[in-house]
């Protein structure tokens, strides 16, 4: 079969690495792809929501199936696109339809869909300019620090987490106001949960599911989680907290009311969720869905993927996951992040990186996450460059050889977090 992957980042390059190696992967595409994906497909330029170009290039190359890397293509609507075309509508899209898409798409929606299933979250109100003073209400009811999150998608930057009740008021104001564009037009005020989160990855036929490996993921910049957030510095798999007592927790309490309460309304969804959850103590809550995979855990996530995933994406296909044996490595996987100089700030691009030879012999896996080709040479395209990712029969050992890696490969204003997994090690 012909495959066609959407997006350009890590993720992106990690799924392609998955696809390439399948014996049911005949032609391998990646709309727009970046340098690493290159090296296990073919590049193809159109932007993952030039819906329309992706259409007539589907068609061109009989492709049979759509991978669908990012969120913005799914919340456009790009399954309902292709169902909707007589010509397109055997392809398979692995991603739910747009209605399914807003559950990462509007914040509000997400709450209103858990909280019409039972699904455990943070209490909340959803304010916009006509009940802004029930809203003000609302927030002397809760406890500082007070969290606050535009409806709308933000390319992750649209929830602030407040320290004071002052803040709170004159930042809900701001956000209704515009600082997020029509995106804050309502903002979803959350109490605060406290504890430590994962990522829970579910794939979904509609009716039945198979959980991926959990992973934990680092959006800090700096070391011991401090500084701005980021796109994610690094994730490791598998996290000790999320055992088998917590995952049953997960399962009963969140997968299956979530696949059950989407079958029930009629939303069309075969595809990935992800579940960013809070675990207080021991009970497992949701802080937000997501649509698709995560970005860094999929570099990680999918060295622990033993199965073809392929194959597995056909019987999502299928309806047939409820047959499908998911195998998993049994080994930990470990994903650190270089980024360019200034990031998440300002920061150059273009910059050669050199290295790749002596750090792909030490075994690791580089995916690449914003690289380009200039001039026959590998050059930095984003604020994260390249994921290195290794195994290890423990999560210290993978992250050595991380980092052993991480420091071979160069270029200029490079940096790296060094301390991927510290919480972990505080766990029992
Ligand atoms: P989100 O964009 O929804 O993933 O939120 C970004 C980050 O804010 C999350 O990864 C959490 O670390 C934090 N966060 C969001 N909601 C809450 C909450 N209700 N309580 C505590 N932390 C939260
Ligand atoms: N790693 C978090 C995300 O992909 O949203």
């Amino acid at each position: 079969m012909n495959i066609l992957l959407l997006g350009s980042g890590g993720r992106e390059h990690a799924l392609a690495w998955k696809i390439a190696q399948s014996p049911l992967t005949d032609k391998l595409y990646i709309a727009p792809g970046n340098a690493g994906t290159a090296q296990v497909g073919e590049n193809v330029d159109i932007k993952a929501t030039d819906f329309e170009a992706l259409r007539v290039f589907a068609l061109e190359r009989n492709v049979g199936m759509i991978v669908v890397g990012p969120e913005d293509p799914l919340v456009k609507g790009i399954y309902d696109f292709f169902k909707n075309d007589l010509t397109t509508r055997d392809i398979i899209i692995v991603g739910p339809s747009a209605k399914g898409a807003q559950l990462e798409g509007s914040k509000e929606f997400a709450k209103e869909f858990m909280l019409r299933h039972g699904i455990p979250t943070a209490r909340h109100l959803s304010v916009n300019a006509s009940n802004l003073d029930e809203g003000m209400a609302f927030l002397e009811t809760l406890k500082a620090p007070y969290v606050l999150k535009a409806d709308g998608l933000c390319a992750g930057k649209g929830v602030l987490i407040l320290p004071s009740l002052e803040e709170a008021r004159r930042e809900l104001k701001e956000m209704l106001g515009g600082m997020f564009g029509q995106a804050s037009a309502t903002v979803v005020i959350e109490e605060y949960l406290s504890g430590i989160e994962c990522s829970v990855f579910v794939l979904t036929d509609g009716e039945h599911y198979k959980v991926l490996p959990v992973a934990k993921d680092y959006k800090r910049i700096g070391e011991g989680d401090t500084g701005l957030n980021t796109g994610g510095m690094g994730s490791v798999t598998p996290v000790p907290f999320a055992d088998e007592t917590f995952m049953e927790k997960v399962r009963t309490r969140i997968i299956e009311p979530t696949v059950n309460g989407l079958r029930e309304e009629n939303i069309t969804y075969k595809g990935f969720i992800f579940l960013g959850l809070m675990n207080v103590g021991g009970d497992p809550y949701v802080i937000e869905y997501n649509v698709r995979m995560g970005d860094p855990e999929t570099e990680s996530v999918m060295l622990r993927l033993h199965s073809d995933l392929v194959e597995m994406l056909i019987a999502m296909h299928r309806v047939e996951l409820n047959d499908y044996s998911l195998i998993m490595d049994p080994r930990t996987a470990a994903c650190v992040m270089l980024v360019s100089g200034g990031y998440p700030g300002e920061y150059k691009k273009g910059l050669p990186i050199t290295g790749f030879n002596l750090a792909e012999a030490t075994g690791c896996i580089l995916f690449h996450a914003g690289t380009t080709m200039k001039d026959g040479r590998t050059v930095t395209n984003g604020g994260r460059v390249i994921a290195v990712c290794a195994y290890g029969d423990t999560r210290q050992e993978a992250l050595e050889q991380c980092y052993q890696t991480a420091d071979m490969l160069s270029f200029e204003g490079k940096y790296f977090r060094r301390d991927i997994g510290f919480d972990l090690n505080r766990e029992p």
